[in-house]
């Protein structure tokens, strides 16, 4: 059984994802990145040659790649929930972790980190602040729908919410 993180972008699931692997001492593998090999390009040029509706159909079909991994932690991109099908086949052999953070909190942390100019284009003509605020909400009910366990990562450390990931998962596979 996989476990894949999913939330918005900035919610931590990198980070935590490399510290959960670690602990498992299983694979870690960021759909984003895995975007990027395969097509050659980053994410930011997929976005400008192909728009969002392109970069969506490559997206799905590397989701059903990766759902056909075994005992491995999987980030999805912040928008792979958009399209049921992906969560459809995530959840035949994934458990679900949604993180979760405050839109401020998520601004901060987009704006630091360096993946941001070639993985983060812009989705709406907002400025970033509100377009986090907007698109979180907006998508708010995708994502619950599609999680078997929610972490607000705001104000948690890394080995804490790897701690609660891997006692909520055991407990999944036990019952
Ligand atoms: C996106 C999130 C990004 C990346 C792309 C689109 C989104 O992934 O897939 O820029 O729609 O929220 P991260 O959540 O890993 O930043």
């Amino acid at each position: 059984m996989n476990i894949v993180l999913i939330g918005f972008r900035g919610t931590g699931k990198s980070t935590v994802g490399k510290l959960l692997a670690q602990r498992l001492e299983r694979d870690f593998i960021d759909s984003d990145k895995c975007i990027e090999s395969s097509t050659g390009k980053t994410i930011k040029s997929i976005f400008e040659e192909v728009g969002e509706k392109g970069f969506r159909k490559i997206e799905a079909d590397i989701i059903t790649e990766l759902s056909k991994m075994d005992n491995t932690v999987i980030s999805a991109g912040g928008g792979v929930v958009l399209k049921e099908e992906n969560v459809r086949i995530l959840k035949n052999n994934g458990f679900l972790v949604l993180l979760e953070a405050t839109p401020k909190i998520i601004h901060n942390r987009i704006t630091q980190d360096e993946k941001t100019t070639q993985q983060r284009p812009s989705l709406t003509d907002k400025t970033p602040l509100d377009e986090i605020k907007h698109l979180i909400t907006k998508r708010e009910h995708a994502y619950k729908n599609a999680a078997d366990y929610t972490i607000n990562t705001s104000y948690v450390s890394c080995e804490d919410i790897v701690k609660e990931i891997i006692t909520t998962a055991n407990k999944s596979v036990n019952n």
